[in-house]
């Protein structure tokens, strides 16, 4: 048993781009001490039984000496241990063996993961293994190995080439596996672009990655200039970009894996490339991480990245208004007023207020797909790092359904969020002498305040918006880009796609086309 899948790093700088294969493997850890790598992990879960190999032999006598615990992320490092062909080996405590568990398992081990001459790991679990805990494992080498690399000179690339998967029960963990392949591929895009700095990830070229993803399969791009953007009448959108000298873009992406007739879930992604804050213009420590202001789109891409590897049963479509937010002498001013698409008038109230205003003309375009759910990702505001720091993405929705499945995604994904209150009290602030709405509230409750305002602009459609200034990327030393929250929207799709085959299952005379077909892999950037 033995799947191979090729994972292409979105690619730098016409430089050759690090390449990390992972493998599925029937590995018991008699078969595991003889699969020669330069690094063996053992996650050893809570109520382990040793086996007659070596290798459990080994473990016991650790846990007898109270050298090893089997808490999650607890480990002992052994090196050139006889009648094993790994050079390193590294025994871990895998907890519960629950996703989350192993996730923190593979990311204790990091260090010896992403060593300069770690090249090819053996992943392998004492016992049987589920198949979420292989998909979080699987993502958590991807994640510990990452390297960013697009713009430095002298490239140390990402030393790990080939991951292999070692179980003893491949069949059951087959589907998790394929999960967690796509979303690296998927949050890895997502980081590639998040991490690129501002004058490498202009409007354009954020474009030019999205039409990439056309290369893969049922999937589609087209990319709209300012001129049809003009005559859609994106007030609010063109008022953010008229500031810069580089044009906007606005990106259109679309997934087909159901019937045509079936109703999309539209995915909208803030895309500003820079946020200076225009002519209410930010203060200068830290405005570089403002290059992450376009993560929600960046999280748009990732996950149909994903999508293109998965192809799951249903239609998704992918919104991204893409401009920088610049202080100049076209700039719109504070107190200026201008239409949105929707015929609503917002008074600017300060320009560094900018996502709510590209993405409420996204939202009201998103109603042409006549779509079953809407989403909004954006690094929109800064109360919202103060409100749930890093740890938790703030979700806010007008329909209990779709923020319990987003919730429960983010659970299941290691992706989580928190869901937040949209009481129209919280609108008030957002009343105007001069136009239909202000686009600020003041500083109290500033998350939500942003949220009603994007509310505007939906309708009755159920919508969410996902709140990611604080988990979209790190800051500090560990500077960048996290790919969140692609884990979360992935898992939210593939549930509604099993929840439409589950349909059309039940139903034998509805749609001709219940599932999607699986098409071949396609290389993709
Ligand atoms: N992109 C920022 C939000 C942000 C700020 C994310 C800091 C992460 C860290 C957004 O465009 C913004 O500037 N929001 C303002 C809104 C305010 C003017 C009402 C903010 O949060 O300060
Ligand atoms: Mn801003
Ligand atoms: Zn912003």
């Amino acid at each position: 048993m033995h799947l191979c899948v090729r994972i292409k790093v979105q690619g730098a700088l016409k430089r050759k781009t690090p390449i990390m294969n992972f493998d599925l493997k029937t590995l018991d850890l008699t078969a595991a001490a003889s699969e020669k790598c330069d690094l063996l992990v053992v996650l050893i879960p809570e109520g382990f039984k040793p086996g007659p190999d070596a290798l459990s032999a080994l473990a016991a006598l650790a846990l007898k000496n109270g050298d090893l615990s089997l808490k999650a992320g607890k480990q002992l490092q052994l090196y050139q241990v006889p009648a094993v062909a790994a050079r390193r080996v590294v025994l871990v405590g895998g907890g519960d063996g629950s996703a989350r568990a192993s996730r923190q398992a593979v990311l204790a081990v990091g260090g010896a993961i992403k060593a300069p001459h770690t090249k090819r790991v053996a992943l392998c679990w004492a016992g049987a293994a589920s198949a979420d805990a292989v998909g979080a494992a699987v993502q958590a080498v991807a994640e510990a190995s990452y390297v960013y690399t697009t713009t430095k000179s002298k490239v140390e690339a990402r030393s790990l080439s080939r991951c292999v998967v070692g179980v003893s029960n491949v069949a059951e963990v087959r589907d998790g596996f394929d999960n967690g392949v796509a979303l690296v591929a998927g949050v890895e895009f997502a980081r590639e672009w998040g991490n690129r700095p501002a004058n490498h990830a202009t409007p354009s070229l954020l474009a030019d990655a999205a039409k990439t993803l056309a290369r893969l399969p049922r999937i589609q791009c087209k990319v709209h200039g300012p001129a049809e953007v003009s005559r859609l009448g994106m007030g609010a959108f063109m008022a953010v970009a008229r500031g810069s000298e580089e044009p906007l873009r606005f990106i259109e992406l679309r997934y087909n894996g159901a019937a045509k007739d079936k109703a999309p879930v539209v995915l909208v992604g803030k895309g500003i490339t820079f946020d200076t804050g225009g002519i209410s213009i930010k203060p200068a420590p830290e405005m570089d991480e403002m290059k992450f202001d376009m993560c929600g789109a960046a999280s748009v891409l990732g996950t149909f990245r994903a999508l293109g590897e998965l192809q799951p049963a249903i239609n998704v479509v992918g919104l991204i208004p893409a401009c920088e937010n610049m202080p100049d002498g076209r700039a719109v001013k504070p107190g200026d007023v201008v239409t949105s698409m929707s015929g609503q008038t917002i008074e600017i109230l300060n320009t560094d207020a900018e996502g709510r205003l590209v993405l409420c003309d996204a939202l009201t375009y998103a109603a042409r797909f006549k779509p079953a759910a809407v989403v909004d990702i954006a690094t929109l505001t800064g109360a919202c790092v103060i409100a749930l720091g890093g740890v938790r993405s703030g979700l806010f929705a007008n329909h209990d359904g779709l923020a319990a499945a987003l919730h429960g995604a983010g659970e299941a994904a290691q992706d989580p969020c928190w869901r937040m209150p949209l009481d129209d009290d919280y609108a008030d602030g957002l009343k105007s002498n001069f136009a239909d709405m202000g686009n600020v509230a003041g500083r109290a409750g500033g998350s939500i305040t942003a949220a009603k305002f994007l509310q505007k602009f939906v309708g009755d459609t159920p919508w969410a918006h996902l709140d990611i200034a604080g988990t979209a990327w790190r800051g500090g030393a560990a500077k960048g880009s996290t790919g969140r929250p692609v884990g979360l929207l992935v898992h939210y799709l593939l549930g509604q796609a099993q929840a439409n085959v589950g349909k059309a299952a039940s139903a034998p005379r509805a749609a001709a086309k219940p599932a999607a077909k699986r098409v071949p892999r396609a290389k993709a950037a």
